[in-house]
């Protein structure tokens, strides 16, 4: 590891991992490095390979506190996974009918889409089941899937007049609906497409504008049939069984974990460095669309799709960043790179501006709210809005000691804004970045030259 990181612990803390030092990067960011597996589509492939009749395999899955939520709660419905090694598990699928009862609440912990769409899967199930998770994860709004489920037929209750968590589900003799969804979700999508597998017709979801696609490619590349009527309608059609097609789901890196050292690269002076393996299904890659009008320059080699996703390796070097706007349709395309590209525009020159983005509001921390207290303490001009943010370029940033409001991507951003403080930076409340990139500091104390 560089001397540019030290890991330490806060004495008042009993959790080692709680507080992370950062000092700034005295030497360029350099090298290849393969970032951790893609969550949203590991949770998918958790989630489905026990509904197909044989046995699959999950290569490079993310092994991170989320996805475990998952396994376990899909092990809880009787799914059949076992572990091969560290990055492989075999899946013993026994059909679209074949999970059970569970026991006990099924426990997503902090993780939106595990809930969201496990909702999907417990709808079409005769039987009873809870849904719940962390106290984080009670304040997530679950109204979106509540109401198209209900719909489909599902017997759902849920706290506060069906808004919150616990969800409890008696679900099954579900009809397929056409439903038009208020936002550009994909949670709430697939939890409908998830749904609409269990169904006796086809259901149609329109969406305001195109969010990630990753349950379609995966359903299509397991022989469901699922339409693209437009590009933001799409329908699908019931099947009864799912047959093995030799299935293997092959997971690529997360663009979301990969946006972290894009960024660090970006800023720190004379870095390049060659991400591997990134995912680079579109509905993912506005990121790498509002850097470039920023001013970054990517090359992108190796391309190649697999099992129906795009990928490919993304080369990145330091470059001066110019402000831009963000909005619209663009949003559900870098949703999730929003507090990291709050960093860079830090150093744009000029204002940026986040609009059209309010969904920020309800993810694993108010990241409106949160990514402005803590970018003000290392010293950045940022601007509330209620649906984003105005950033002005460029400010020296100087180390302070931060809070990651139990937010992986609010941590890992305001690591990389450390980079290129002055000074040091504590960042409080480190573990979570477990939920989506354990191995943070290892990679970035591997890439400093
Ligand atoms: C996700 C969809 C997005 C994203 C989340 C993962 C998914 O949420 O923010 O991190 O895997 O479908 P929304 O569907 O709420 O926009």
């Amino acid at each position: 590891m560089s001397s540019t990181v030290v890991q330490s612990s806060d004495s008042q803390s009993p959790d080692p991992m709680s507080q992370f030092s950062l000092s700034p990067a005295t030497h360029p960011l350099c090298g290849t490095l393969r970032v951790p597996a893609d969550k949203s589509i590991t949770h998918r492939a958790l989630m489905l390979a026990p509904l197909i009749h044989g046995e699959s395999r999950i290569e490079n899955y993310l092994d991170s506190e989320t996805t475990r939520a998952t396994l376990n709660c899909m092990r809880a419905l009787g799914a059949d996974i076992e572990a091969i090694d560290a990055h492989t598990l075999r899946v013993h699928g026994r059909g679209l009918h074949s999970l059970l009862e569970p026991r006990d609440v099924l426990y997503c912990l902090g993780s939106g889409t595990t809930i969201r769409l496990l909702a999907g899967l417990c709808a079409g199930q005769h039987f009873l089941s809870v849904l719940d998770g962390t106290p984080a994860l009670k304040r997530r709004p679950m109204g979106r899937i509540v109401e198209p489920l209900k719909q489909m037929g599902a017997t759902i209750l849920a706290r506060d007049n069906d808004r919150f968590p616990p969800l409890v589900f008696r679900g099954g003799n579900l009809r397929g609906i056409e439903y038009a969804l208020p936002i550009a979700s994909a949670q709430v999508k697939s939890a409908i497409l998830f749904a609409a597998l269990f169904a006796d017709s086809p259901t149609t979801i329109h969406e305001p504008a195109p969010s990630r696609d990753h349950t379609e490619r995966m359903l299509r590349a397991l022989g469901v049939n699922v339409a693209n009527l437009s590009t933001t309608t799409i329908c699908l059609d019931p099947k009864s069984k799912i047959e093995n097609r030799n299935s293997k789901f092959p997971i690529p890196s997360d663009i979301s974990s990969a946006a972290f050292f894009i960024v660090a690269a970006l800023l720190v002076k004379n870095s390049q460095l060659v991400l591997e393996n990134v995912g680079l299904n579109p509905g993912r890659t506005g990121l790498l669309d509002a850097l470039t009008r920023m001013g970054a320059e990517f090359e992108i080699e190796n391309t190649r799709e697999e099992n129906g996703e795009p990928l490919g390796d993304i080369i990145v070097s330091s470059a001066d960043l110019r402000a831009t706007t963000i909005g619209g349709a663009e949003i559900p395309r870098l949703i999730d790179e929003l507090p990291i590209l709050a960093i860079a525009a830090t150093q744009a020159e000029g204002a940026t501006l986040v609009r059209d983005a309010a969904e920020l509001r309800v993810k694993e921390s108010d990241r409106i709210a949160t990514l402005a207290q803590e970018l003000r303490k290392l010293g950045a001009q940022i601007e509330e809005h209620e649906d984003g943010f105005t950033i002005q370029g460029p400010t020296p940033l100087r180390g302070a000691r931060v809070d990651a409001h139990n937010d992986h991507r609010l941590a890992l951003s305001l690591a990389v804004a450390a980079l290129i403080a002055e000074g040091e930076t504590q960042i409080d409340g480190w573990e979570c970045v477990a939920d989506s990139f354990p191995n943070f500091a290892e990679l970035l104390g591997v890439v400093s030259c």
